[in-house]
């Protein structure tokens, strides 16, 4: 296909056993997205400037470690490698969101990917695909939770060390994955330091990608160094239908008080077209974001933390 972004491979060391354990363990493989030249920082610092404003989610914390609220905050008049530089200095999360929506040529990197994957895994068939990237400062967390989809983590700059935890009852109450899918819950979970014993951990170097099973929970301490990573997500009709298994009960179980309903992703219990339709524009609703109006600071290379309050 000459439409292709990149020449060969994009994951360069993928195996026929992995065909089978794509989405039901963890998979660790090295990909080749650094060869695009996308992602340098200069790319990523002239994505950052072209970024629409309501994709561009900026986070901190207060220097006070006590005080857990987050502090968002807006790119101000610093340029892209500005950006990235005051990131370095901080304690801050960029995420540049929905990438394929408004940068054709990252669409087709995307697109690109998932026809990989699909030539590979006959019947990997996915939509709702999204691309983002994650700018994080050195020694950043990402608390345990988990994700409704399918999910991807592959790694640009710097190091991640990924904490992958089990999807069992014990990790992850099957209550607790109904809260998520119903929005009625952050997506923070109960989390225990014992838990890590059971945790596969893997420290993501540059050039690799990282993939777990559905729903299950995870937490990211970045190491000392600046992080860039891509992060995709994706759908196929088996993630959907746990999706709405797992919702259809979660409604059962809110109003009729059902105690133990089925979560088998297939038979009867899927819940009916109607509704997964419904389910379908509700959702659409809810992935275009949370709008934030506060804004607490802009980004500042120059200053201590990297970034300046707004008044
Ligand atoms: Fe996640």
């Amino acid at each position: 296909m000459n439409s292709m972004v990149m020449n060969g491979d994009i994951i360069s060391n993928w195996e026929g056993r992995h065909e089978r354990l794509f989405g039901n363990e963890v998979v660790r493989l090295n990909h080749r997205l650094r060869e695009s030249g996308m992602f340098t920082r200069e790319a990523i610092g002239r994505l950052i400037e072209r970024c629409p404003a309501r994709e561009l989610g900026i986070e901190s914390m207060d220097t006070d470690t006590n005080n857990k609220e987050r502090l968002y905050g807006v790119l101000g008049d610093a340029s892209g490698l500005q950006a990235l530089e005051a990131i370095e200095k901080g304690r801050i999360w960029m995420n540049i969101r929905r990438v394929m929506d408004w940068a054709p040529e990252y669409r087709r990197l995307l697109d690109d990917i998932f026809s990989e994957f699909q030539g590979r895994m006959p019947g990997f068939e996915t939509f709702k695909r999204n691309m983002g990237v994650l700018v994080s400062s050195p020694d950043a967390n990402v608390y345990y939770h988990a994700d409704i989809q399918g999910q991807s983590l592959w790694q640009i700059e710097g190091v991640k060390r990924v904490y992958l935890y089990p999807r069992s009852e014990v990790f992850v109450a099957g209550s607790h994955v109904e809260k998520i899918l119903l929005r009625e819950t952050d997506e923070n979970m109960p989390y225990e330091p014992w838990f890590d014993d059971y945790a596969t951990v893997v420290d993501l170097q540059p050039g690799e990608m990282v993939t777990w099973p559905l729903y299950a929970p995870h937490r990211v301490h970045n190491h000392d160094c600046l992080n860039i990573s891509v992060t995709m997500e994706h759908w196929t009709k088996d993630i959907w239908n746990s999706y709405a298994v797992h919702y259809g009960n979660g409604v059962l179980r809110r109003t009729l008080g059902v105690d133990n309903p089925s979560t088998k992703p297939s038979g009867l219990h899927v819940y009916p077209k109607a509704a997964s339709a419904f389910l379908w524009k509700k959702m659409g609703r809810q992935i275009k974001g949370d709008v934030i109006k506060r804004r607490d600071f802009k980004l500042d290379p120059h200053a201590s933390a990297g970034r300046s309050p707004i008044a």
